[in-house]
This record gives structure tokens, C-alpha cells and sequence, in this order.
């Protein structure tokens, strides 16, 4: 279990003091990899995540019209990740899972053994038959029937916010709107009662607090163990719950997870906080991001505004599937490769067993390849296969579906209530090289 700040310290701690620059000679041994001159970009450098967002896009751009994936880091040492680019590319990955594992953990540094131990193991750091096996108990909590019900818990979360904003004149859109959304859903679902709710707020945020390559090396030694408490905390709060939940079962997700008996097995209390945590995790700061980013796009396009208000209805899926696309809010996952394998099929670029791939979502769903005019945001692009939650396979996002339910309910009610609404300046954002975080979003309507 690797809490949010850990992973998204990910390039930076690949790029210690020791770490090479770019390994541009050769490529994979024996392929067709980039031969010649530097790399523009150095994806393993802390630095390159604090660039402006157009260069780094500029970046990976000439990095996807490299004959093959460039290998950041220092191989010799097996430090470094071969650099997938491509939405072909991150879609083979994801989808060969026999090949590409996730059991080495998806982030770097991979998780501490200890952690795991003392966590329990998330299903992002699963391989089969341990995470089909765990894959099947928590999709529960994610069929069209559970999610028809929470449909409506959502839009009432909505609403609420859209009164609170219209009370109260907040004037950071994260914190009252964006963080508030995924949060307080992912509780309701959970079966969370409302007064430990703020005391695990606070725990999350103290978890991921000052997250990102900008965080000083001192306060990056200190923060990992006061993460780690935080976490530790978070845990026995919902184990407590779980506990309680197996002796007095309610209509609530947490019940299903502790009682239900699929393969004769359920989750015991360290599988529900380490899933609990994981939902908090990959649920809530990727939502959060997307929002805020969504409204600063549809600010800073207002032909787009323009065309969304025009049909809230008949255009908002495609705007919320365009954000994605745009933001990427996870930047990228690793796996690490089982076999010798050959990227696109036989003659394709060597990828050598043991070497770690990153898969780049964000400039997948750039790729020229796929889409045209890929830097433009256009909300009614059709289709729009992006990767924003994944390249298909075994893990691709649970909560893509309730993700898209959050998203549609949150900007139909604000749109309706408050058509002014829009971001004012510039986001606040944390340089990272794991997700494009926004700290802050100042807005007004
Ligand atoms: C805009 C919002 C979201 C984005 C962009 C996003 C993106 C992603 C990505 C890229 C992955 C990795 C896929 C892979 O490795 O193939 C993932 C996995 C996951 N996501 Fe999301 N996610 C979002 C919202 C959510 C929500 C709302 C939840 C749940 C409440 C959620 C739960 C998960 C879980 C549990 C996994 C791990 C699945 C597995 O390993 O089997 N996500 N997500």
C-alpha cells in the first residue's frame, strides 16, 4: 500500500543523484530505438515536471515520432523506465498483463515490503490470481444496480455544493466544490457515517500534503512517515466501521464488502481499509482534478462554453469524456516487464525482462495518431477513445462510470443554477510527476 504522496513522488525519486539522463545512444538492445542526438526532454528529471504544461506537451510530442520508447534513467543499474508514448503502445501494455506486471508495484519506488505487509496489498499492485480474486469482491461495489442507486446520492451531493457555493461565495473552487464532490460520494457509498468524515478529510489531506518534485529534500525525508500515520489511522477508523458493520449489517457498500461471501471469501479488515484507502486515493484527488480542470477549460475556451450551454444536455458526456482526454488526470502508471518482449509484435523495439515501462496516458491521448488536432479542446470530439482511465485490460479504472456520474451531475447543476460560473485567473498547480494536481482554483458566477 503506497500512500498518494509516495506515488507521486514517482520520476522524482527515480532521478536521485545517480540517476543518468536520458538514454538516447541505443535504445532497447537490438531494436529500433532512437539513434542520435539528445532527447529534448528528460522525463526522469524533477525539473522537467515544473516546465510549463506546453513544453513538456512539445516534449512528448517529439518523443511519440521516435521510431521506438526512449529509456530514461540509468539501465545499467535497472534504474529507469522505457517511456511509452504511444496510445498503441499503452494500450499493449495495459492489455497483455501476462507480460506487463503490476505486482512490482505501478509506482516508483515500488511500495516497501513492510508497507505492504502492514497496509495490505492494493489491487493496483496486483497480478492474477490475487487481484481477479480481489477484483471480484469490490466490483460489488460498482454494478450498474449499486451505481443506479448512487446516481442519485450524487446529484444530491451536487446540489448541495452548487447551495453552498450560492450561500456562502467560496472562493477556491477545489476546496468547496472539487475535493468536496468525489469525497463525500465515495463516504456516502462507503456507508461512512458523517462524523468521522472530517477527521479522515483531514487525514487524507495531511497524507498528500505538499505533494509533487517542488517539496524541499528535508521535508520529503520528514513527510513519508507522517504520511504513513496518517494512513495507519485512516485504516483502524474504517476496519472500526467494519467491525461493526459485520455484527449490525446496513444498506451500505462497507456491509456488502464484510458479510458477502463470493468464493467463500470476504474482505477482512486490513482489505477494506487498504481498499477504502484506494478509493480515497484514486478516487477523489483524480476526480478533484478533473473538475477544476474542467472548468478553467471551458473558461479559457468560451467558444466550448458557449457550444456546452447551448445543450447542456445533448453535450455534457462528450464535454466531461473531452476533459479527461485533455487533463489526463493521472499522468502515469509502471509495470514491469515478465518476459523479453517485442512492442508491437515480432521486430518491434526489445523491452528486457525485469525493465520497467511507463505508460503515459496524458500524451496517448495526444497521440496524433488518434486524434486529430490533438491539442485542441473540443467537446464535440467523436470518437474519443482516450486513456484517460486506462488502456483497457485487467485494471482499468472501477470508478471510470461513477467518475462520469460525479462529472455530468456536478457541471449540469452548476451550468443550470449559475451559467456565469467560471475559473478567474490561473490554476494553482503542484508540479508532479504522477498526476496534474491542482492545489487551488480561484472562480466566480
Ligand atoms: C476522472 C477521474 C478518474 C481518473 C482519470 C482515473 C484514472 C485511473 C487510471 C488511469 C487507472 C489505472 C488503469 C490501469 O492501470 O489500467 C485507474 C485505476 C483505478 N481507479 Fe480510477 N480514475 C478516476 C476515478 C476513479 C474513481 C471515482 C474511483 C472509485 C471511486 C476509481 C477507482 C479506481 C480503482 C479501484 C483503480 C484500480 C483498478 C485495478 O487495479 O483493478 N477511479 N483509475
Amino acid at each position: 500500500m503506497e500512500t498518494p504522496m509516495e506515488a507521486a513522488e514517482s520520476v522524482a525519486d527515480v532521478a536521485g543523484p545517480d540517476a543518468a539522463g536520458p538514454d538516447v545512444s541505443g535504445g532497447p538492445a537490438g531494436a529500433a530505438g532512437p539513434t542520435g542526438g539528445a532527447a529534448t526532454a528528460d522525463l526522469a528529471d524533477p525539473g522537467f515536471w515544473r516546465l510549463p504544461a506546453p513544453a513538456r506537451a512539445a516534449a512528448f510530442a517529439e518523443l511519440r515520432r521516435r521510431p521506438g520508447p526512449v529509456f530514461f534513467g540509468d539501465r545499467a543499474t535497472g534504474q529507469g523506465f522505457h517511456a511509452l508514448v504511444r496510445h498503441a503502445d499503452v494500450v499493449e501494455a495495459s492489455r497483455t498483463p501476462a507480460v506487463f506486471l503490476s505486482g512490482p508495484g505501478v509506482t516508483t519506488p515500488a511500495p516497501a515490503r513492510w508497507v505492504r505487509l502492514l497496509f495490505g496489498d492494493s489491487m493496483v499492485n496486483l497480478d492474477d490470481p490475487r487481484h481477479a480474486q480481489l477484483r471480484r469482491i469490490v466490483s460489488r461495489a460498482f454494478t450498474p444496480r449499486l451505481l443506479g442507486r448512487v446516481e442519485e446520492d450524487v446529484r444530491r451531493i451536487s446540489a448541495a455544493l452548487v447551495d453552498r457555493v450560492e450561500r456562502d461565495r467560496p472562493e477556491d473552487f477545489v476546496a468547496a466544490v472539487a475535493a468536496e464532490l468525489p469525497f463525500q460520494v465515495i463516504c456516502t457509498m462507503m456507508g461512512i457515517p458523517e462524523r468521522p468524515r472530517r477527521a479522515i478529510l483531514d487525514l487524507v489531506n495531511r497524507t498528500s500534503a505538499d505533494i509533487g518534485v517542488a517539496r524541499s529534500l528535508r521535508h520529503r525525508l520528514r513527510s513519508p512517515g507522517r504520511g504513513l500515520r496518517a494512513l495507519a489511522r485512516m485504516q483502524v477508523i474504517v476496519a472500526g466501521i467494519g467491525r461493526e458493520r459485520r455484527r449490525r449489517p446496513a444498506e451500505d457498500l462497507i456491509s456488502a464488502l464484510v458479510t458477502a461471501d463470493v468464493d467463500g471469501r470476504r474482505l477482512t479488515g486490513r482489505e477494506l481499509g487498504a481498499f477504502f484507502t484506494l478509493l480515497l486515493v484514486a478516487g477523489v484527488e483524480t476526480t478533484r482534478n478533473a473538475l477544476a480542470h474542467g472548468l478553467h477549460l471551458l473558461t479559457v475556451h468560451p467558444e466550448q462554453r458557449a457550444l456546452l450551454l447551448a445543450d447542456l444536455n445533448g453535450r455534457l458526456d462528450g464535454a466531461v469524456d473531452e476533459m479527461v482526454r485533455h487533463t489526463a488526470p493521472i499522468i502515469q502508471f509502471h509495470r514491469t516487464v515478465a518476459v523479453d518482449h517485442e512492442l508491437g509484435g515480432p521486430g518491434g523495439p526489445l523491452l528486457r525482462a525485469g525493465e520497467k515501462v511507463a505508460l503515459f496516458y496524458g500524451s496517448a491521448n495526444r497521440d496524433e495518431a488518434v486524434f486529430p488536432d490533438p491539442e485542441a479542446f473540443d467537446i464535440t470530439r467523436t470518437p474519443n477513445p482516450h486513456l484517460g482511465y486506462g488502456g483497457g485490460g485487467p485494471h482499468y479504472c472501477l470508478g471510470a462510470h461513477l467518475a462520469r456520474q460525479e462529472m455530468t451531475a456536478l457541471f449540469r447543476e452548476l451550468f443550470t443554477r449559475l451559467p456565469e460560473a467560471r475559473s478567474v485567473g490561473e490554476p494553482e498547480l503542484v508540479p508532479s510527476s504522477f498526476d496534474h494536481r491542482v492545489r487551488a482554483l480561484r472562480f466566480t458566477f
